[in-house]
């Protein structure tokens, strides 16, 4: 028991010490008790072209401005352009058949109550910056390099 204590305190010295630099970029150089002007409000991208998605199972982001459209228990305006019946006059993309799956995978009549609430997996795409910097790539690029690396073999 006693070994483990001592790289167990260094994890815990390390994270704490890591979080903490997280915490600092984030809000730049204020001090905890100080608050600092808002950042302005990034613009919404309202180009109507969808986007790539950065892996197939990413809720696509929003091309356009979605100000003032209510979802609530009685009214999903969403649903005005996306629902299986709309699409036909408002041209945009059918919720996928993913929506009207429940928990069981079991397809129902309408879309399922868990997807209903649009704005909890989908975001309109803004201009901000990224808070911290990530290197992030995409599949495809991990997949040239394998093909790459294999050829150089
Ligand atoms: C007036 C019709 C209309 C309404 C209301 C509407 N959309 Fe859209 N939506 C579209 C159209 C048309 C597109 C196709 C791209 C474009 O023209 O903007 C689209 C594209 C999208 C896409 C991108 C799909 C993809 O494959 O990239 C998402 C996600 C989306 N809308 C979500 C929503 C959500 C969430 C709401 C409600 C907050 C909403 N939309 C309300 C018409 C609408
Ligand atoms: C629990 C998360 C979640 C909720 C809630 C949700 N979606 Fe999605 N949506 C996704 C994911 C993940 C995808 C991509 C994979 C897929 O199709 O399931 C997607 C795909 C889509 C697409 C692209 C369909 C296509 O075939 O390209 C549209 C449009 C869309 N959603 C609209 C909506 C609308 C409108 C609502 C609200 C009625 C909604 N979504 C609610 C997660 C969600």
């Amino acid at each position: 028991m006693k070994k483990l204590i001592l790289p167990i305190a260094l994890v815990m010295v390390a994270t704490a010490a890591f979080a903490e630099n997280q915490v600092a970029t984030l809000r730049g150089n204020a001090g905890l008790a100080d608050n600092q002007p808002a950042p302005a409000i990034a613009k919404t991208v309202n180009t109507d072209i969808r986007q790539v998605r950065n892996y197939p199972e990413q809720p696509p982001v929003i091309p356009h401005k979605i100000d003032g459209y209510q979802i609530d228990l009685n009214v999903n305006q969403c649903m005005t352009c996306h629902s299986r019946t709309a699409v036909e006059v408002s041209q945009a993309p059918m919720i996928s058949i993913t929506h009207f799956m429940n928990r069981d995978g079991q397809f129902l009549a309408t879309a399922s109550p868990r997807r209903y609430f649009c704005t909890q997996c989908h975001v309109p795409a803004t201009q901000a910056r990224p808070l911290v910097e990530n290197t992030f790539v995409d599949v495809d690029e991990v997949l040239d390099y394998l093909q790459r690396s294999e050829g150089n073999q």
